[in-house]
């Protein structure tokens, strides 16, 4: 694993922003995997400058969302499908042919995680896949315990990623306990993969994730068995690896 280290979250946003540009350049029919959540709210942001200023065209990307909550209609503020049309797609005017968030709506979850696994193979495999982590380890809503050999499934949250998730949400009452998510396996099939992690409250995950054991106890650990990974960390985020 490649670690750059950045000094605050706005040079992880710009690192992050550049490893988008250059797959998005270099890449014939490139396909992004992509998250949401706190951290990649400043890569979202510079992408979102860039098109208002004419600097680029996005009309030739593809993207896979990693995760969406079951059962949040739409329109639902927390769900992961407003999150990226209000912040990205909407904003950068892609197509809805271009983007794939999963259906935590739909009525066959087999079906509907099966099919997700399809459209990731028939787009020819995600280029670039932006990961953020869990202070559990989770990535995706993979949490301890994932299998490593999980495709698109359905998870139960556990407490603490409910706990700490419960802030996008009005009430807590209104937090889902369930989401669908891509697995682990299906997140290393992508070619390569960026993680970004900011902030102290990260530390101890970000140790484990380099340093620590590679187990499914700590599903980010797996990261470490995929060959082309970078993390780029703030300067809080690496307080905790060894070599300082
Ligand atoms: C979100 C996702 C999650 C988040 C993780 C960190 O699509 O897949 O794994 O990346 O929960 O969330 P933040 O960035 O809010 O700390």
């Amino acid at each position: 694993m490649k670690v750059i280290r950045v000094d605050d979250y706005e040079a992880l946003s710009k690192k992050a922003y550049e490893f988008f540009i250059h797959t998005m350049n270099t890449t014939e029919q490139p396909v992004f995997g992509l998250a949401t959540g706190s951290t990649p709210k400043g890569l979202y942001e510079l992408l979102v400058d860039e098109y208002k200023q004419k600097k680029q065209v996005f009309e030739h990307i593809q993207t896979f969302n990693l995760d969406e909550y079951v059962g949040l209609a739409k329109d639902h503020p927390g769900s992961y499908y407003y999150y990226m049309y209000e912040r990205f797609f909407n904003p950068l005017n892609l197509d809805q042919k271009q983007v794939n968030v999963p259906n935590g709506l739909t009525p066959n979850f087999d079906e509907e995680c099966e099919r997700y696994e399809q459209k990731i193979a028939e787009a020819g495999g995600i280029d670039l896949q932006f990961l953020g982590i869990g202070v559990n380890g989770h990535i995706g809503f993979n949490e301890p315990g994932t299998s490593f050999s999980s495709r698109t499934h359905i998870v139960e949250l556990t407490k603490s990623t409910m706990e700490v998730n419960s802030r996008f949400f009005e009430t807590k009452e209104e937090m889902p306990n369930k989401a669908i998510t891509m697995g682990i396996k299906s997140i290393m099939g992508s070619k390569e993969i960026v993680l970004l992690v900011n902030g102290e409250h990260k530390a101890e995950a970000l140790k484990q994730t380099i340093e620590g054991n590679v187990t499914e106890d700590f599903p980010a650990s797996v990261l470490q068995k995929h060959p082309h990974v970078t993390v780029i960390a703030d300067t809080d985020a690496c307080k905790k690896l060894q070599a300082q």
